[in-house]
């Protein structure tokens, strides 16, 4: 895992978990790149021996330019999660994208709430909101409206999906806030307004007791919206169980091997919630 700040990530430990139960020979460890030296830290790490590795912030724009190739998703996205140095199929290093799957699996698998035919609500337009828009569009919800405070990041983010939504028969649009009186079933709360003391981005009469709502942060910066979500009527889920899906994800296109991800979600979710108390 290369990012900075990185002493915190959970993925170590999450990998580690994987390799055991797949049997895969898998080292997974942290590497805190200085702001200004993202490429040379990557180069170093391969030099040595590394495979691939996952990216977070600040470099995930980035990463997809150190690669030969993108996957559709993390070309959508303009950002990766996800090198891989090894791939022989792309005559050079692989950028990839699997935040939104993770999100879209954690909703269907584990929160066991398909997401086809629904009215989503996807608050935010900034790189996390950039990550789950493709995945979330490829799960055909019947509506996506994207709502961000400042419109224009939004209307550009819904111009470049605006073909697949075409292609898959979603409705997708851009607002600065949803219609007065909408009601969603789903909610996205892809916006970093908890870190700035904001319980939610969007209104309460946009959930009712049949949404769910899902913030993409876990442990204490989720902690405003779920309990606003919860106070609502809402079903509420963090982040959680989409960092173990697109964790998953990783380490199937590193090792075309899918590990379990339910004893670990559940193991990290004691964990947090331990913490917590
Ligand atoms: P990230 O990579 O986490 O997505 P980002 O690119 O800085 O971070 O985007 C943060 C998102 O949270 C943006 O959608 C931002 O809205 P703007 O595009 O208008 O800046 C949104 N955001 C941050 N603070 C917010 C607040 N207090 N209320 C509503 N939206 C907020």
């Amino acid at each position: 895992m290369i990012g900075n700040p990185v002493e915190h990530s959970r993925s170590p430990f999450i990998h580690a978990r994987f390799a055991a139960q797949t049997g895969e020979p898998l080292e997974y460890g942290r590497v805190l790149a200085p702001l200004d030296r993202f490429a040379e830290t990557v180069r170093e790490f391969a030099d040595r021996g590394g495979r691939g590795c996952n990216v977070t912030v600040p470099f995930k724009f980035e990463a997809p330019r150190l690669a030969a190739r993108c996957t559709a998703r993390a070309q959508l996205a303009q950002a990766a999660n996800v090198l891989r140095f090894d791939a022989a199929d792309a005559g050079g290093w692989l950028a990839d994208n699997t935040d939104g799957i993770g999100l879209v699996r954690d909703i269907e698998r584990h929160a066991g709430w398909p997401i086809a035919g629904r009215r989503v609500l996807l608050a935010g337009a900034g790189g996390a909101a950039a990550g789950v828009l493709g995945p979330l569009l490829q799960a055909r919800p019947r509506v996506l409206l994207l709502v961000n405070r400042t419109h224009e990041r939004a209307s550009a983010l819904v111009a470049r999906h605006a073909a697949l939504a075409r292609e898959l028969g979603v409705a997708l649009d851009a607002a600065p806030q949803p219609p007065r009186g909408a009601r969603f079933d789903l909610l996205v709360n892809a916006t970093s307004s908890s870190l700035h003391g904001a319980a939610s981005p969007v209104p309460a009469s946009v959930i009712g007791r049949d949404s769910l709502a899902v913030d993409l942060m876990y442990g204490p910066a989720a902690r405003a919206f779920l309990d606003w979500a919860r106070a609502h009527g809402a079903q509420a889920r963090d982040g959680l169980g989409m960092l173990v899906e697109q964790a998953a994800e990783a380490f199937f296109v590193w090792r075309g091997v899918r590990p379990d991800t339910a004893p670990v979600l559940a193991e990290l979710r004691a964990e947090v919630d331990a913490e917590a108390a």
